[in-house]
């Protein structure tokens, strides 16, 4: 399966964003990652439909939010008509998971279920056979720029055998932490796609040398 950058714009400078999302698509990103939070599942606010439909009049790449919301549900229609490509919601707060799983696909749009670091493998058993993505979060939602938890890899390890049993494609993404320190791991313990947000945002070295860099790790 072809290895994913997602660019997170979390930590992009809202002054400049279409100078920023630019530069990450030039530079050769693969999906833009929208971080959905409305200060109760996670303790922060983002962004909301507006900021989702400019990013879509910025770019043609893959776009996937990841609600971090409570009710996703009443947001899914809204999300899926400003444009996203896909849409992830925690397993953690969604007690009729199948019901809004099928939401997100009945709106047009790719289905992912998202784990927070303390949740294990076999709490999302029993929807791998209606997922397009698997988000494993590397650090507790909320803000980007967060140390990456190590102890999530043998989790890693254990989607990516459960994808297999699938026998179809499913998106194995990793979020939070993700740099060229933490990615050589992610990939060894079978991670295919990457959510990225202050090691190219943020980075000294510059978004252009930021993503060159990690796609040298990708190859
Ligand atoms: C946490 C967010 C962040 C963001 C990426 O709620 O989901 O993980 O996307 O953040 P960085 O790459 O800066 O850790
Ligand atoms: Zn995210």
């Amino acid at each position: 399966m072809q290895k994913i950058i997602n660019a997170s714009i979390l930590n992009a400078d809202f002054a400049n964003l279409k100078d920023q999302i630019d530069q990450a698509v030039s530079a050769g990103v693969d999906w833009i990652h929208l971080d959905i939070m409305d200060g109760h599942f996670a303790p922060n606010l983002s962004m909301g439909p507006g900021i989702v439909k400019t990013c879509r009049s910025l770019t043609t790449l893959p776009m996937d939010a990841h609600l971090m919301i409570t009710n996703p549900n009443t947001f899914i229609p809204i999300f899926a008509e400003v444009g996203v490509d896909l849409i992830s919601v925690h397993i953690e707060n969604n007690a009729l998971i199948y019901r809004t799983l099928q939401n997100i696909k009945d709106q047009g749009c790719k289905a992912g279920i998202v784990l927070n670091p303390g949740t294990p493998a076999d709490a999302i058993a029993s929807v791998m056979d209606i997922v397009d993505l698997v988000l494993v979060m590397s650090v507790d939602p909320g803000f980007g720029g967060q140390k990456f938890i190590r102890s999530v890899l043998p989790k890693i390890n254990q989607i990516r055998e459960m994808i297999a049993a699938q026998n179809r494609d499913i998106h194995l993404q990793v979020d939070g932490g993700v740099d060229v320190n933490t990615l050589p791991a992610l990939l060894k313990a079978g991670a295919d796609s990457f959510v990225i947000g202050s090691a190219i945002f943020r980075n000294p070295a510059g978004i252009d040398e930021a993503i060159h860099q990690l796609k040298q790790l990708l190859v």
